[in-house]
Parts: C-alpha cells; structure tokens; sequence
C-alpha cells in the first residue's frame, strides 16, 4: 500500500476502535476539565497560571486563536513566549494538544517547536495536533496585512487569523488532513491561490502568489508536521474515560471573542468558554471548572473602545511598571483601570467560578488605585456592558477610589503576609465582582504566585 494510504488507515483504524470503546462508557460521567480564559482584552497572564497550574494536570490543550496569542512562561530567569504549543509543555509528564478550533501557522510552529527542542524539551510522544485544524497560508498573512492598510483598522497581529477563520467558514479552508494527500492537497491549494490571486491584483492591485512555490513549501511542511497529527478529539474523549485531568488554555480575552466582544475591535475566533467545548471537540458534560486570569488593571492591544483607558501619565506609569508591551509584536498596550462593569460580564458570559488575579505587584507604588463600577452616558449611569461601539464609545467611567499600600509584596508567599490595603484591594474585587480569587499573583515567576 503507498504511504499515503497507510497513513490514512491508520488514523480512521483507530477512530473505528475508539468508536466502539466510546459506545460502552458513554454514560460514565465525568467532568475533568477545567477551562482557563482571559477575562478581559488579552494578556490577562494565562500562560504563567497555565504553567503554574499544569503541576497537577495530565493535558493541557489550545482550543482557538493562532499565533496572534503571546503566552510568556517564566522559570528560573528565563522567558518563554508561546505562541501556539499550550503552557503545559514545560512539564514533562503533560501531554499538550493543539484542538481543532486553532488556527495553524506552519512556519510559527515549525520555530516554536526548534525553540521548544533547543532548550532540551522533549516534545514527541507529547504534543498532538488536531488533523481537523485549519492551516494559515502565506495569503492570509498577507490579505491580513492589506487589509490594516486600509480604513477599517481593527489593529490586528498581522498573523492572518482573520482571513484563515474567512476560509473556514467559507468551506474553503486548508486542514491539517489534506496535508496527508498531496493531490487533494495540491487541488485545493491550486483553487484557493488562483481566487486569492484574481482578488490581489483587481482589488487591491497586488503582486500575484506562486502557486507551485507554496504547494512546495506545504508538501515540506507535511513531513515535519506528521509524527504529531492525530484526532485530537478522539485523544481527549479516550483521556476523559480515564479520569485523566485535562486543563482547556483559552487565547486572547471575553471581550475579543467575536460573537461577546467589542465587535467589529475582536479577533475572529470564541476565546470564551463555550469556545472550548466546539474547539476540542469535548461535551460541556466534561467541564467541570473555569477560572478567569484577570490583571489586576486593564490593558488592550489594538483599537476599539476601551472606556478605562488613561491616556495620561497613569497609562504610561502602568505600561512601564507592567512592561505592557505585546509579546507577540512588540505594540506598546494601552493601560487603564479596573473595569468592573467589563469584568462582570465577563464573568458571566464565560460562567467564571474564581479568579486567578495577576500583576498584583504592579500597583505597588501607586497611592491611589480606581475600580470603574458604571459608566455615564447621556446623563444616565450604566452598569451593565454594553458591547456596541456607538454605545461605549463616550462612555465616561464612574470610579471608586482606593487608597494603595505602597510596599513591594513580590515577596510574599501567604495571604496573610500582603499588606492590610493589597487585601483589601482583593476583597473589595471578590465583593463587587461576586467571585472569589483563589490565586494571587504578585510576579511573573511561578514562585510568585499565593494560592488561597
Ligand atoms: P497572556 O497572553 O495572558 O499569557 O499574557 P502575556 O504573556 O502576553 O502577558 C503577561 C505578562 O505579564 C508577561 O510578561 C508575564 O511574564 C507577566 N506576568 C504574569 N503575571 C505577572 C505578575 O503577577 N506580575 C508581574 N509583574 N508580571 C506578570
Ligand atoms: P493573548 O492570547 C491581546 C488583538 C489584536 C487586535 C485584535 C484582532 O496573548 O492574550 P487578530 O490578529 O486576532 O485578528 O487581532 O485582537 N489580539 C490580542 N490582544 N492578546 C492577544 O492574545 C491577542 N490576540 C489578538 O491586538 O486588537
Ligand atoms: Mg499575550
């Protein structure tokens, strides 16, 4: 039999054995799954707790987004920036899962894992790759681009996530399964160029794409790729059966989730929870916890409405105290406030039942800090999130003030150890958010970190 149809064998071989294992344990209902979202516009700190909370996990998998996500681990002295293998990859006994709602940049990934393996990682036999997820081409990248030249400037990462989530719904997408048959792959590659093609030079009078370059550059990627593509969705149901303890690691934030967020300012996939669920491949059955990362104030990368936004030397002060500045392009973030009218509506859309609270330690050295809890607009006060534009826009946050505590607690490794006014801070959160904050972290390392 050709290699071809060998490999294809064995992926529905095993899909038929599963099938029937799963017709016998259906009923077993088990809920090992704990989902971890970005409560607020990305670069919440996901990766840090991801890493920290993979100590006690079996797998951890990334279930939408691309390399637009920026996820930093810190061990040691060191800095990790991930952008598409999951945070649990830096223990060696997690197995990490690249879910069917991803969006896969074969060169992003290709780098990611020689990083990963040049630090002496060992990633085969660990990392599986959904063959359901779609591919980023060199023209999604580069419509991406085109598109941010023009007058609807959403402020995206460039790395064509936009256009790739298009196709797919589009039904014209390029999966990692069509990797596995070169013509079908060099069919759909042919179709999909040729219309990219005749759109780059009528509408935006573009230079035209190689069509034989790019099936070349695929054809290459599919041998590197191969040894990790499974189904993925297969694995992690099989995982559920056997109690295995599965952490779901969301992408960017709520309020860019392009249904729940600040639409048309989002990005095109559902980092929310729900997202989870069609992203791998799992039932809601399966979940059983979901912990929203939420900074301590607000930052947002890109353009939209941001109504807690300090345009003035408080930004500035957080985005130097912070380092708020995009992990993955580099973009100085906008700073602001906690905004509790955003959260609580994160909060609920997401169904978050603790919150891990990060970059604490960066409001040490502020005498006052400010929680918005409405908005005015039209002389009335709003107090629930309305996520149109035409509506946030003006809209002018109604803050409680706080008086800060002016001590460093990166130091600290009890709850008790934090000054007086850094629980109160915590406190007064829990209190108007209605969640408990189970996780306190006061530094990037995961030794700053205090657990309640
Ligand atoms: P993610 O996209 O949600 O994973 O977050 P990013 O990695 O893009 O941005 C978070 C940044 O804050 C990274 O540089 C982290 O190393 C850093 N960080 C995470 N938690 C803390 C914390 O508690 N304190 C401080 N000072 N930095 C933190
Ligand atoms: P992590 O996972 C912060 C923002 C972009 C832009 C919008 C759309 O690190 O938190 P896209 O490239 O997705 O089409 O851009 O979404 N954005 C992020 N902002 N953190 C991220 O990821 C982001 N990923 C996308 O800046 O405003
Ligand atoms: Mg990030």
């Amino acid at each position: 039999m050709p290699l071809l149809e060998i490999r294809a064998f064995y992926l529905y071989y095993e899909l038929f054995i599963e099938d029937s294992d799963h017709l016998l344990t259906n009923d077993i209902l088990l809920m090992p799954v704990t989902i971890i979202v970005g409560a607020q516009w990305g670069d919440e700190g996901k990766g840090k707790i991801v890493d920290l909370l993979s100590e006690d996990i079996d797998i951890v998998a990334r279930y939408q987004g691309g390399a637009n996500a920026g996820h930093t681990v810190v061990i040691g002295e060191r800095e990790y920036v991930l952008h598409l293998i999951p945070s649990g990859i830096f223990h060696k006994h997690v197995a990490c899962v690249i879910g069917n709602g991803v969006v896969i940049d074969p060169i992003a990934l290709m780098e990611e894992i020689n990083m990963i393996k040049s630090f002496n990682i060992t990633i085969e036999g660990r990392l599986f790759i959904s063959h359901n997820a779609h591919l980023i081409m060199p023209y999604h990248k580069l419509l991406d681009n085109i598109r941010e030249q023009g007058t609807n400037k959403i402020g995206t990462t460039g790395r064509g996530i936009g256009p790739a989530y298009i196709d797919k719904y589009m039904r014209t997408g390029i999966r990692v399964v069509d990797l596995l048959d070169r013509k079908v792959l060099s069919e759909k590659l042919k179709a999909n160029i040729e219309e990219k093609n005749r759109l780059l030079s009528k509408v935006y009078g573009s230079a035209e794409l190689d069509v034989d370059k790019i099936i070349g550059e695929y054809e290459e990627f599919d041998k590197k790729i191969d040894p990790y593509v499974t189904d993925t969705s297969v694995y992690l149901n099989a995982a559920l059966r056997k109690n295995k303890k599965i952490l779901a690691e969301g992408a960017q934030g709520a309020l860019l989730d392009v249904d729940h967020g600040t639409y048309p300012f989002v990005t095109s996939s559902n980092p929310t929870s729900g997202g989870a669920c069609t992203g791998l491949g799992i039932p809601p059955t399966a979940v059983k916890n979901i912990v929203g990362i939420v900074k301590a104030y607000s930052t947002r990368v890109g353009n939209g409405p941001f109504p807690t936004e300090c345009t003035d030397g408080i930004g500035e002060r957080l985005r130097s105290v912070g380092h708020e500045f995009g992990a993955t392009t580099g973009r100085p973030r906008r700073c602001g406030w906690l905004d509790m009218v955003s959260l609580k509506y994160s909060l609920e859309v997401n169904g978050i039942r603790e919150i891990a609270l990060t970059k604490l330690d960066v409001l040490d050295a502020f005498d006052e800090i400010k929680i918005c809890t409405g908005y005015k607009k039209d002389g009335r006060i709003l107090k629930t999130f309305p996520t149109d534009v035409q509506t946030l826009d003006n809209a002018e946050p109604v803050y409680k003030s706080y008086r800060g505590w002016n001590a460093t607690i990166s130091d600290a490794k009890k709850y008790k150890q934090l000054p007086k006014q850094t629980q109160h801070y915590i406190e007064i959160i829990e209190k108007l958010s209605g969640v408990p904050v189970s996780i306190v972290s006061v530094g990037a390392r995961r030794d700053q970190t205090i657990q309640r």
